[in-house]
């Protein structure tokens, strides 16, 4: 299939959520209001919205991104009480999660309305709804008419863009604006629960834990196929089935005694250098010093988890722009965010893990 040509003249705004530039956004509405494009920060990831009750919009979007169109979209929302209008059957249990996460980084999934085209579904009838805390996300739902499908704003495959540049390498000319609000907040897209089955089930792990979401609603479960990577069920998710923010060059994550990691990483770069080719390392600032490979890279301090969530997607699309061949990660802890994060490392290495026994 032929790529269809891009040749939009795109805007760019430039504002944080303390001064927002109201006349930006209600030129970005306006954009949306008639059909058209606009990438614009949350707090998980940069989003490229269109409007989700309007099928062209969504068909849009899918061409922007490359992306297969069975991949269902986000619906976000500025006002907890438009929230019926797309969602029916509400249970209760979502009320609860409404009041203790949003606005906030937590996608909730239920049947959706008449209202809500299939376009926007991925030929669903359920929709994934979010109510973003990040400011200048909420104003620019409000003025582009309360409904903005979004999913993360790269070309399909890349790491989800946590800086506006990163929008602008993958979608400069095929969306009619890009709003910049600086680095996101926490660096990995949201976590989606599915409410339409018997029990909650999370679909995709994300800064709002499984212990997190217990404490809510007391019985939570997680997709099995996104604990197994060797399973054969599919991801509840579609969007967890397809190979994800793979850099170029090929990844492998070594999990054990940090020492012991450091060693392995360390023999593998000699052989890979040996052979020619250039290689790379994610670390922590504590085992920085004890690495020589062709580009370093560190997430920040290794207890320090949130500032991996919000490293990782940046550090995957610089090995790409260093153009190296091998990349070795240390592994975090799979507990708490660092769940979200092992989740999207397994993803970006093809699930290659190097386990170094005791
Ligand atoms: O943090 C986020 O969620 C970001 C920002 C922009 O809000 N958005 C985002 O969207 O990550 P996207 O399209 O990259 O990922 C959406 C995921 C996909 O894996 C998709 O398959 C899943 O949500 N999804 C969407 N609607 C669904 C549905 N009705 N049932 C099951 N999974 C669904
Ligand atoms: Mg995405």
């Amino acid at each position: 299939m032929s790529e269809p040509e891009f040749s939009l003249t795109t805007r760019y705004a430039v504002m944080t959520e303390e001064a927002i530039d109201r006349k930006a956004i209600e030129e970005a509405g306006e954009i949306l209001k008639r059909g058209g494009l606009v990438a614009f920060p949350t707090e998980t990831v940069y989003g490229l919205g269109g409007d989700g009750l309007n099928p062209s919009s969504s068909k849009k979007i899918y061409a922007a991104k490359g992306r297969p169109s069975d991949n269902p979209l986000i619906i976000h929302i500025w006002r907890l009480d438009d929230l019926p209008v797309i969602a029916a059957d509400i249970p209760e249990s979502a009320w609860k999660l409404a009041e203790t996460f949003w606005p906030g980084p937590l996608t909730m999934i239920f049947n959706k309305t008449e209202i809500v085209p299939h376009e926007t579904t991925g030929g669903l009838d359920t929709v994934a709804v979010r109510f973003p805390s990040n400011k200048i996300a909420q104003e620019l739902i409000r003025a582009g008419g309360g409904f903005i499908a979004a999913p993360s704003a790269n070309r399909s495959g890349r790491p989800s863009p946590t800086l506006a540049k990163y929008c602008r390498e993958d979608l400069d000319g095929r969306v009619d604006m890009i709003i910049d609000g600086g680095q996101v907040g926490i660096g990995l897209e949201s976590t989606i629960i599915d409410l339409t089955g018997d029990h909650p089930e999370i679909l995709r792990p994300g800064y709002i834990t499984e212990e997190m979401l217990r404490q809510v609603l007391g019985d939570v479960r997680t997709d099995t196929a996104l604990i197994d990577a060797n399973s054969d069920v599919r991801p509840k998710a579609p969007g967890m089935k397809y190979r994800h923010y793979a850099p170029k060059g090929e990844l492998t994550v070594v999990e054990g005694d940090a020492e012991a990691v450091v060693r392995r990483i360390d023999e593998l770069v000699r052989e890979q250098r040996a052979a020619g080719k250039r290689t790379g390392v994610i670390c922590t600032d504590e085992t920085l010093a004890g690495y020589d490979a062709d580009v370093i890279r560190s997430t920040g301090k290794r207890t320090d988890e949130a500032s991996a969530a919000r490293e990782l997607f940046r550090i995957l699309r610089e090995f790409d722009d260093e153009e190296v061949d091998v990349i070795y990660s240390e592994s975090f802890s799979g507990k708490g965010i660092g769940q979200a994060i092992m989740n999207r490392l397994m993803k970006a290495a093809g699930q290659k893990i190097i386990r170094i026994e005791k």
